[in-house]
C-alpha cells in the first residue's frame, strides 16, 4: 500500500476538515489566546509540587474524581451528580456532540463564534446549520428561535460571553430560547466569570440545558486543562457513558481542587481585568477604528481596514494579538485579550504610536 492509498482510508469527514492550528510564537506580550495574564501564587505552586513529588506516578488517577466533583459542585451550587469534569472544556464539547447529536439532525451554530464547534460537528459527520449574528455582532435571538422551531430535535450551541465577539445572551433571551426549543441547548460559558448572566439557576427548570465551563480563563489555569459540564443528573449520567476513563490526570485533578479552595485569591484577577477591559474599550473607541465591539469577556474585538499593518506593527513591538478576520462576518477584525495593567499600558502606548505614525 502506498501513502495515498492509506490516506484514502481515513474517514472522509476528517480528511476534508481544515486544520485547527495556532503557530507557536515567542513574543513577550501574549494577548492572542484569551488567557489570564497572571500566573499562580508561589505558595500554591509549592503545595502542588509537594503533592506531585509524593504521589506515586505508576498509579492511575481516581476512576471517579469525587473530591474534584465535590469542589466543582460547591463552586457551582449544584451536586456532584450534575457534573462531568474533563481535560479542558474542549473535551466536554466533544463528549456532548457525540452524545447529543445524530447524523440526520443538523446542529445549530451561531456564527461568528468559537471555531472548534464547527470542526467537531463536521469531523463527526454532522451538518452545521448556521445562524448569523446581527450586524453589530449581538445574537439574533429571533433567528435562533426560528431555526430551533424548524429543527426541534437539533442541538443548539451558543457561547455566552461569545468568543471572539464578547456578546452575550441575557437571562430573558436564554429563557425565551429554552421555552421554545425542544432539543438540547449547549451553552458554553467559558468566560462567564468575567461578565454576563450565569445560567446555572436555569438547570433546575430545563433538563435540555447543558452548560460548559472551564478553569482556563478566570481561574488562570489554561495549562491545567480542566473543564467541566453541568446538567441535570439523569442527563449527565447518560453522557458520562462516553467520557474516557481517567480523562483527568492526577496533577490537574489535584491542582483544580487547590484552585477551588483558593477561589477568592484566584478570582481576584477578575476585579483586575474588568476595569482594564473598560479602560481598553474606552481607549479603542477614541482611535480611528471602524468598530469596537462591547465585551463581557476578557477580550475585545474590533474592526479596522489597517488590520494587517496594525497586527504586524504590534508584533514587531513585542505584542501578539489575534487576527480573527477569517471568521464569518469578521472581515478586518482583530481580537485583543485583556492583559495585566502593565501590558494594557504598553498596548495603548503602541496603538497611539501606530496611529500617530500614520498622520
Ligand atoms: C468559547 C470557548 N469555549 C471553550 C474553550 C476551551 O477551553 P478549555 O481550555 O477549557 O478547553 C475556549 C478556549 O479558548 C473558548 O474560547
Amino acid at each position: 500500500m502506498n501513502l495515498n492509498q492509506a490516506l484514502e482510508l481515513i474517514n472522509k469527514n476528517i480528511r476534508t476538515l481544515k486544520e485547527y492550528y495556532l503557530k507557536p510564537e515567542n513574543i513577550p506580550v501574549k494577548l492572542n489566546q484569551n488567557e489570564n495574564p497572571l500566573d499562580w501564587p508561589q505558595n500554591i505552586k509549592n503545595d502542588v509540587a509537594e503533592f506531585v513529588r509524593k504521589r506515586p506516578w505508576n498509579r492511575y488517577p481516581n476512576f471517579v474524581p469525587d473530591e474534584l466533583k465535590k469542589a466543582l459542585a460547591g463552586f457551582s451550587s449544584l451536586s456532584p451528580d450534575n457534573i462531568i469534569a474533563g481535560n479542558g472544556s474542549n473535551e466536554m464539547l466533544l463528549d456532548l456532540l457525540i452524545s447529543l447529536t445524530e447524523p440526520k439532525e443538523p446542529v445549530i451554530v451561531c456564527q461568528p463564534t468559537f471555531t472548534l464547534y464547527q470542526i467537531l460537528i463536521e469531523g463527526l459527520g454532522r451538518k452545521a446549520l448556521i445562524e448569523y449574528a446581527n450586524d453589530d455582532l449581538t445574537y439574533n435571538v429571533e433567528h435562533i428561535i426560528d431555526a430551533c422551531s424548524k429543527n426541534p430535535e437539533s442541538l443548539l450551541i451558543v457561547c455566552s460571553p461569545n468568543n471572539p465577539t464578547g456578546s452575550v445572551l441575557t437571562e430573558n433571551q436564554i429563557r425565551e430560547i429554552l421555552d421554545k426549543h425542544k432539543g438540547f441547548f449547549l451553552l458554553d460559558q467559558a468566560y462567564v466569570e468575567f461578565g454576563g448572566y450565569s445560567a446555572i439557576p436555569l438547570l433546575q427548570e430545563y433538563p435540555n440545558l447543558i452548560i460548559t465551563r472551564t478553569l482556563s480563563k478566570a481561574f488562570r489555569g489554561a495549562g491545567l486543562r480542566l473543564g467541566y459540564m453541568l446538567g441535570t443528573a439523569e442527563i449527565i449520567r447518560e453522557i458520562n457513558k462516553i467520557k474516557l476513563p481517567y480523562n483527568i490526570n492526577f496533577f490537574s485533578e489535584y491542582v483544580a481542587i487547590v484552585a477551588l479552595s483558593h477561589k477568592k485569591e484566584l478570582e481576584e484577577t477578575i476585579t483586575l481585568i474588568q476595569p482594564q477591559r473598560q479602560k481598553l474599550y474606552e481607549f479603542l473607541k477614541t482611535l480611528p477604528l471602524d468598530n469596537v465591539y462591547p465585551s463581557s469577556a476578557n477580550f475585545i474585538c474590533f474592526r479596522t481596514e489597517l488590520k494587517d499593518s496594525l497586527f504586524q506593527y504590534l508584533k514587531e513591538n513585542g505584542i501578539l494579538i489575534r487576527d480573527v478576520s477569517s471568521y464569518p462576518m469578521l472581515e478586518n477584525c482583530l481580537r485583543i485579550s485583556v492583559g495585566s495593567e502593565e501590558e494594557n499600558e504598553l498596548l495603548m502606548q503602541k496603538l497611539t504610536q501606530f496611529f500617530k505614525n500614520r498622520k
